[in-house]
């Protein structure tokens, strides 16, 4: 099956191709008026931290991260340390990272491969189910219920060769409801079989200024003009396809045109699907070329104060470069988006915080142009503002409720 055999895709194709021929984009309603507060305030931001990070599923890692029975990834979102296994089973699971002990990190590295985790403290062992298996020195430390004690289950679900986990474990929302059908549509990309061909992490301003720029094409010639511009064609708009709070950022541009002039049944999946997908609330995969088709996965997480987020950028490859030409291409892709986005986007966040940490500012302004990000704070806004039955009525039925 291609990608353009589903029809969802093929409507935003037809669609961007109409506005590349026609010289127009999408405009929202009107200008939008943002607080500058909500990027400088530390109670918006423990709001924020507590009201989506704490909530809602996220992408929390590739499949290409932990592909085999044993992989296992530990990361830290809103402060809460997670470790996610896959069992020999090869399903994946979460939990909480902190022994049953006495709370410390069962697993302190980034990644690995494990059958158990012996915790690094007074050495309790876990099971990649998370089971207690072992205390150690039982017949000193006195009887406790084995199975009461294993690690914190969270839930979680793989789809579309993307892992998604909540840090709630008793989470109000469904995955599934959550991504709105949007995972059929990542999973044309077959995500499941690609590699990861490297990772780094980027130190970047509040998570909404980052999150701003993924949205936004507006800037793209501008801010980019010795760099990105200087090879390729880089317009500054851009069209917004929504699938609840995720959305698909499409530039009626170059691609589009060439399309438009091309018969559909020649199109390829490559040119079809590019652009940039963003996944709510912290995720942007942006398709590129060099060494091979590949894409950027950028996962934003707060940092530990508001103006302070935490960007990682995973670089997945269709394909594993096996040459030294391609992996040196490889190579200097990665290189060139790790220096656009730390020194063109981030620098250019971080002023961007310090001047609105000033307070001077009233609010900032997101014009009809920027749709994208215009929905994205009104999710933000709306998100915050819910309880967990009216979050759980928005993305499917509170797990409580949904049993009875
Ligand atoms: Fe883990 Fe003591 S804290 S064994």
């Amino acid at each position: 099956m291609t990608a353009m055999s589903n029809p969802e895709i093929a409507a935003v194709i037809r669609h961007s191709i109409a506005h590349a021929a026609n010289g127009t984009m999408d405009l929202a309603d009107e200008v939008l008026k943002v607080p500058a507060s909500n990027y400088t305030d530390p109670a918006r931001f423990k709001r924020e931290v507590d009201g989506i990070f704490k909530r809602l599923p996220l992408m929390l890692a590739p499949t290409a991260e932990m592909p085999n029975p044993g992989d296992f990834k530990t990361l830290e979102v809103a402060g809460i340390p997670v470790l996610l296994t896959r069992g020999q089973d090869g399903v994946v699971r979460s939990f909480i990272n902190s022994c049953t002990h006495r709370g410390t990190n069962v697993a302190t590295d980034d990644t690995g491969n494990a059958r158990r985790f012996t915790c690094p403290y007074h050495g309790w062992t876990f099971g990649q189910n998370g089971d207690l298996l072992a205390v150690a020195s039982p017949g000193d430390f006195g009887a406790i219920d084995k199975s009461c004690y294993g690690l914190t289950a969270l839930p979680v679900a793989e789809r579309a060769g993307l892992i998604f986990g909540s840090v709630d474990p008793d989470s109000p929302i469904d995955i599934d409801t959550f991504l709105s059908g949007y995972d059929s549509l990542l999973d044309l990309f077959n995500f499941k079989d690609w590699y990861l061909f490297s990772s780094r992490r980027l130190r970047g301003p509040n998570w909404k200024i980052a999150y701003d720029g993924y949205l936004d094409f507006y800037h793209l010639p501008v801010l980019h003009k010795d760099t990105l511009a200087k090879m390729m064609e880089l317009g500054n708009r851009a069209l917004f396809h929504a699938w609840g709070p995720h959305q698909r950022v499409v530039a009626p541009d170059r691609t589009a045109r060439m399309l438009g002039d091309t018969p559909e049944s020649e199109w390829r999946d490559d040119q079809v699907l590019t652009g940039v997908w963003t996944i709510f609330p912290c995720i942007s995969i942006a398709s590129f070329n060099g060494g091979g088709r590949g894409v950027m996965i950028s996962q934003l997480l707060p940092g530990d104060v508001v103006g302070e987020s935490w960007t990682r950028q995973i670089y997945l490859m269709e394909k594993a470069p096996t040459d030294e030409e391609t992996i040196k291409g490889a190579h200097a892709q990665f290189d060139m988006l790790e220096t656009v986005v730390r020194d063109e986007d981030y620098a250019t966040g971080l002023r961007q915080q310090r001047a609105l940490d000033a307070g001077m500012m009233d609010h900032v302004l997101f014009g009809r142009n920027e749709g994208g990000a215009q929905a994205f704070h009104g999710w933000v806004d709306r998100i915050i503002a819910a309880d967990d039955q009216q979050l759980g009525r928005m993305f499917g039925l509170p797990r409580a409720e949904a049993a009875e």
